[in-house]
């Protein structure tokens, strides 16, 4: 009785202490107490309330510091599976060789204590300690159906924790583990020395695959393996034979989790509710199925909303396949993430690579090729996707050099052939989930893969919201299933599966199928809610507090939830950080945001798990975890108040950076929600607008708009200083490349933000602070206009350039005007107003001064003076000037070799040789262009030199070599084009048609002839 008087002491009731004693109270039935109890024992309602909770606390405490579970049957002999592990130290001979028997016994001590905590939270039971060895058991005294997974993850975790152990030396460990019938004897002793005795051969066989287990190996044996399915990378071992064991033995290397499905093995692990209803719905998933294995590529639409078992029926597929041989992909949209391109994807890589928190990028590289391996990609797509990983290539891949838009390209194109390789080897099984918290450059290779998959043993399912609009409906091969809510019977099922053998009453349970109204979501979690309540009274009145679902239905959810983790006391806080960092967090994260004991952290975990609200993947500290449902982490996160909210966020941002160095470097937009949500403003526009730069290197253009806007949206609310207008400046600019693209070049949104951009640089020039870039806003146009103009989009090149010479007279700079009307004249020119286009040709001329011009060649790829001499002699020519044109093109020319910058050379021989041409100067237009293919080879320009043999192919239609014509010109074309210029092709299939036409080949000559008509058209 002493011990309750101190209990009482500590705890402050000690005025209780009397009343305890008289009826015969002690620490051991405190647990048992109620409410009631306490009442009549005269505590006040208060009292009662704060005793219950330490009470509580007390009962955990004692779980935890001594988990003795009992055993299930008396002690008769008994035949049962049992798992065995055997766990011994590496070199423990050489090391009492080397140290003080008292060092060495302390040694011993810690590792094995290690050994048992390790054990312990995966519900294994420490039997014997065998010197330095230690004998576990899984399934006895207590059985799990998932044993055999439970050992496996404890070996492969106490050798990390054994590992980690901060000792004078380092240790190392060897594992066992074997399953198999054995027959439980009596209980042998008694207190510390009692022993279960487990005879069998499966112990012997758990101690000699220890013995040949390498140091800090897991080694298992056929048995237990057969029970694992494929939720751990294993090493096949070979057959060993084995002292004492009759035969060889077949053993294997548990190497680490598999993380391939991670989710799905973790969502299994806990065990899920059991399906109820949904037959109809799973059964066409399973026809669909069958479909496509025969290699008619389905796509199954799945919508529905929060929470009414989206995921749960894909869960089931799966279960229902398990048996049959496939692969399968599963990808995870995240609200967290709608503007991080290929979010799902790349994360799905990760997992499926097995990337940890700790690897070496090198380590990762290693993993990638791994997987990579599987579908023989080139080592192209490998470099492709080790840049979208964000990993360095370590020269291992061939060197990309692509822009962004073909990076994208490529990217999404070898992502497709991922998925037909795949496929080509069993069928595979692809899941979309979540769709409407997709990246839009994950929907663009999704809709690629629906197009691909037409003729592929592949069946892809989309889950997501009612809100979003899948692009795919109405498509052959695409089915569109909605699932509805649940009727009451199902309802009452769901609840009567969770309520098991416990008792609750029919009016409360008519109470949550009502309220709940069939999302089964909302059905599981008030259930848990009133079950976890101690006591009727509480349960009704957990009922109670849920709003009827004519108000809100998520609030029933949120009131179930709060009641739920009020009564987890402290794991509530962990939840928080947790639901503050996403949907999903991997525990080194959560430890370093949490900052607390590791233990304290992992039995509060363990709550989490147990209470059904997480679920966990792989073995801390690389697990990661995931609410179980997005709601569920919404109501958590729900529950923070402002300030503690906003200081969590910015302890995650610290964090992040600080230790996580990687993620905040690749993931700038992550780094920047959590810097907005702690209200630190300007770090976080700054992280935005790192991010869309990011996004734009990648070409991935929405998501650019995106997080661009975002920067722009944080910055105006802050206190405008220069080096913010400059950083706005820098910004809207950057906006313009996505927006033009996205938008078009002429859309409203796009002129309104070139305004913008535009009048900023003015108020800032007015305010004395002329941008670093006085041209940055010009050079930006001009990029689209140069674009424009060889892809050939006329009007647009037109407007392009109005724009440009506006902005260049509302600014007055001459420099802008002198570019302005060289763009506008050429636009003109090429639209067919000849005569106008020239006007601004010449005043382009006029403004034109080479001591202050000419530099700029460096800024906008090639002189201007000599560019508009160029054009200003073709549009001579077409006015019927031949004099003056080959005057200005002879300008041109001199003036380029002057300059002596090469593409302005190339573009000066490319555009006199033409004039040449036009004049009939063959001779002298083809020394010119031997001089300018030379160029463009040397220089790797095959821009230029496709031009130089295009030019080259009409001489000789011109001079009557037509066969040599048709080569060089059919070559000159297919080159130019593979540059993305479309530009004057018809002109130049004119001259193949009349070439095609002298060597006698009419139907090509027509051919040609059609094909430039459609162009001009
Ligand atoms: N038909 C069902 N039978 C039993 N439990 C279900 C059923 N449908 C959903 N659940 C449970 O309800 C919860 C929410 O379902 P989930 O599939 O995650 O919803 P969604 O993906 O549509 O948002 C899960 O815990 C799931 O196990
Ligand atoms: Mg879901």
């Amino acid at each position: 009785m002493g011990d309750l008087r101190d209990w009482l002491l500590r705890h402050k009731f000690e005025q209780y202490a009397d009343a305890f004693e008289a009826n015969d109270i002690d620490l051991d039935i405190l647990p048992e107490l109620t409410e009631d109890d306490l009442g009549k024992l005269g505590v006040s309602l208060g009292n009662r309330r704060r005793l219950m909770k330490a009470i509580a606390e007390h009962a955990s405490d004692a779980g935890e510091a001594a988990p003795k579970p009992e055993p299930a049957s008396s002690g008769e002999g008994e035949r049962r599976q049992v798992t065995v592990m055997f766990s011994d130290l590496v070199g423990s001979t050489a090391l009492s060789a080397r140290m003080d028997p008292e060092d060495l016994r302390e040694v011993i001590a810690v590792y094995q204590k290690c050994v048992a905590s390790s054990v312990q939270r995966f519900g294994g039971f420490v039997a014997k300690y065998l010197g330095d060895g230690v004998l576990v058991y899984f399934g006895y005294p207590q059985a799990h159906e998932d044993d055999a997974e439970r050992a496996v993850r404890a070996g492969l975790e106490l050798i990390a924790a054994v590992g980690a152990l901060k000792s004078s030396v380092s240790l190392r460990t060897r594992v066992g583990i074997a399953t198999g019938l054995v027959v439980v004897g009596d209980l042998i002793g008694a207190g510390e020395a009692q022993e279960r005795g487990i005879v069998g051969e499966t112990p012997n066989l758990a101690a000699r695959l220890q013995g040949i287990a390498e140091p800090n190996m897991v080694v298992i044996a056929e048995g237990t393996r057969r029970l694992l399915g494929n939720l751990f990378e294993l090493e096949d071992l070979g057959a060993k034979d084995l002292k004492g064991i009759a035969g060889p033995v077949r053993a294997w290397a548990a190497l680490r989790a598999s993380t391939a499905e991670g989710r799905f093995e973790a969502l299994h692990a806990t065990g899920l509710t059991a399906l109820v209803g949904r037959e109809e719905e799973l059964e066409l998933l399973l026809r669909r199925w069958s479909r496509a294995k025969t290699g008619e590529g389905q796509v199954v639409l799945l919508s529905g909303e929060a929470g009414i078992g989206k995921s749960r029926l894909t869960a089931a597929l799966l279960e229902r396949l398990s048996g049959e041989p496939h692969t399968r992909l599963r990808y995870f949209c995240s609200p967290q993430h709608t503007d991080s391109a290929l979010y799902p994807i790349i994360s799905q890589m990760e997992r499926a690579a097995g990337f940890a928190h700790d690897d070496t990028s090198q380590g990762r590289l290693h993993k990638l090729d791994a997987v990579l391996a599987q579908t023989s990609t080139s080592p192209e797509e490998a470099a492709l996707f080790a840049e979208m990983l964000s990993l360095p290539n370590d020269g291992r891949y061939p060197a990309l050099a692509l822009t962004p838009v073909q990076r994208r390209q490529r990217t999404l194109e070898a992502l497709t052939s991922q998925v037909a390789g795949l496929a080509s080897q069993q069928p595979l099984l692809m899941i979309f989930e979540d769709a409407h918290w997709t990246d839009p450059t994950s929907l663009e290779a999704f809709g690629r893969t629906v197009d691909r998959i037409k003729t592929l043993p592949v069946l892809l399912i989309v889950t997501f919201r009612p809100e979003f609009n899948p692009p795919w409906v109405g498509q052959s091969r695409v089915t569109s299933v909605t699932l509805n809510r649940l009727g009451e019977r199902e309802a009452e099922a769901i609840i009567a599966r969770l309520v098991g053998n416990k008792e609750l009453p029919a009016d409360v349970m008519a109470e949550i199928v009502e309220r709940t109204d069939g999302i089964p979501l909302f059905v599981e979690e008030m259930t848990k809610a009133v079950l976890e309540a101690e006591g009727e009274g509480e349960a009704r009145r957990t009922v109670a507090a849920v709003p009827s679902p004519t108000l809100a239905v998520p609030a029933s959810l949120h009131a179930s939830l709060m009641a739920r983790l009020d009564r987890l006391g402290p794991a509530k806080e962990v939840a928080q950080i947790g639901a503050a960092i996403g949907r999903e967090f991997s525990h080194a994260l959560l430890a370093a945001v949490a900052r607390k004991p590791e233990a304290e952290l992992s039995a509060t975990l363990e709550r989490l798990i147990a209470a059904g609200l997480l679920f966990r993947q792989g073995v801390p500290p690389h697990a990661t975890y995931l609410f179980k449902h997005a709601l569920v982490q919404d109501a958590a996160y729900g529950t923070l108040l402002r300030e503690p909210r906003r200081a969590l966020h910015a302890r995650i941002a610290e964090t992040l950076e600080g230790q996580f160095a990687e993620i905040a470097e690749n993931q700038p937009e992550l780094l920047a929600r959590h810097c907005t949500e702690a209200g630190q403003i300007e770090k976080a526009a700054g992280l935005w607008g790192k991010a869309g730069q990011r996004s734009l290197a990648r070409s991935a253009l929405v998501e650019a708009v995106a997080q661009l806007t975002r920067a722009l949206d944080q910055i105006v609310t802050l206190t405008a200083t220069p080096a913010l207008r400059r950083e706005e400046i820098k910004l809207r600019v950057a906006l313009l490349t996505p927006l033009m693209h996205v938008k078009g070049y002429a859309a409203p949104e796009t002129k309104a933000a070139v305004e913008r951009a535009r009048l900023l640089i003015e108020q800032a020039e007015a305010l004395g602070e002329p941008p670093e870039d006085p041209l940055l806003l010009f050079s930006v146009l001009y990029g689209f206009w140069v674009a424009n103009y060889v892809a050939f989009n006329g009007d647009v090149a037109r407007e392009l350039a109005a724009q440009f010479l506006a902005l260049a007279e509302k600014q007055g700079a001459t420099v802008s005007l002198m570019m302005g009307h060289r763009l506008m004249g050429t636009s003109l020119l090429h639209t067919g107003d000849v005569a106008q286009g020239r006007e601004h040709l010449d005043q382009a001329i006029a403004l034109y001064d080479p001591a202050e011009h000419r530099p700029l060649a460096m800024r906008f790829g090639i002189d201007s003076g000599m560019a508009v001499l160029c054009y200003r002699a073709f549009a001579l020519w077409l006015l019927g000037y031949p004099e003056a044109a080959f005057a200005d093109a002879d300008h041109a020319l001199k003036d380029a070799r002057e300059i002596g910058q090469a593409a302005t050379l190339m573009h000066a021989l490319t555009f006199t040789s033409w004039t040449l041409i036009h004049c009939g100067n063959y001779a002298a237009a083809n020394a010119l262009l031997d001089k300018l293919i030379t160029l463009a080879d040397e220089k790797g320009a095959p821009l230029w030199k496709a031009l130089g043999m295009m030019n080259q192919g009409c001489v000789m239609a011109l001079i009557g070599k037509a066969a040599e014509a048709v080569q060089i010109i059919t070559s000159g074309i297919t080159g130019w084009r593979s540059t993305g210029a479309t530009a004057w092709t018809p002109f130049y299939l004119s001259y193949l048609a009349r070439a095609h036409a002298e060597v006698g080949k009419f139907d090509d000559a027509w051919r040609c002839i059609q094909e430039a008509m459609t162009a001009v058209e």
